[in-house]
């Protein structure tokens, strides 16, 4: 395998568990999480529920979307030995880079939809997975809403130039409106013509 791996953007499925746990985990702990006492384990458990689509027809209320290194980039599980060759190789679970969690709709009326959070792993920012992500929401959400809204922290810098160069607007702002001394900043993007 040469080059660089190839990233793959797909609805989250029961097999990416253990890659969102890791991440959760990570972001937790991570400069923007923490400020938020977020807690790994719930948000892990919600990312693990939002895996299994809802019963019969029923429209979800979040989705997830997760970038993933495309499986056969990735490669089989490194066994112990050599198997004989009767032996099935089980594939190794791809890393997970990524994830994005969004609302099709239902955010100031019915014309919104909303992103509620987008992560990369810190060890992958800056190679253009969050864009693909974001652009992956984007083309999800505009079949259902005209336009897309989200909120980020009053510090998260990097953040707001992710968006701004994405064509987001910030259009208001929400003083402790999730933790006292930190305020949100509303994000708004017109996805398609009224
Ligand atoms: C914001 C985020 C999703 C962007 O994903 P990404 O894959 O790094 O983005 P891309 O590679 O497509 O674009 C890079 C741009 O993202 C922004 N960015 C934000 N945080 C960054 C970071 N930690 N490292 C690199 N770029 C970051 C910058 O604007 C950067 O552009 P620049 O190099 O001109 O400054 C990602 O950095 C991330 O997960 N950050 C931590 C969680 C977070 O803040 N989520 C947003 C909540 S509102």
């Amino acid at each position: 395998m040469t080059g660089r791996p190839r990233i793959v953007i797909r609805p989250a499925c029961p097999s990416d568990h253990g890659g969102l746990r890791v991440l959760a985990s990570e972001l937790a702990y991570g400069p923007l999480l923490s400020r938020y006492g977020s807690d790994p384990h719930k948000l892990g458990d919600e990312l693990c529920q939002l895996c299994t689509p809802p019963a019969g027809s029923a429209t979800p209320t979040e989705s997830l979307l997760v970038a993933v290194v495309d499986a056969q980039h990735h490669g089989p599980a490194a066994p112990a030995a050599a198997p004989p060759s009767s032996t099935p190789v089980t594939p190794a679970p791809a890393p997970l880079l990524g994830f994005a969690r969004y609302a099709q709709s239902g955010m100031f009326g019915s014309l919104g939809g909303y992103l509620k959070l987008i992560a990369i792993a810190a060890s992958h920012t800056g190679q253009g997975t969050g864009s693909r992500l974001l652009a992956a929401v984007e083309d999800a959400v505009r079949i259902h809403s005209r336009d897309l809204f989200l909120l980020a922290s009053h510090f998260n810098d990097g953040a707001h130039r992710f968006y701004g160069r994405h064509g987001y607007q910030e259009v208001g702002r929400l003083p402790d409106y999730v933790r006292t001394e930190i305020t949100e900043l509303i994000f708004w993007k017109r996805l398609r013509p009224k």
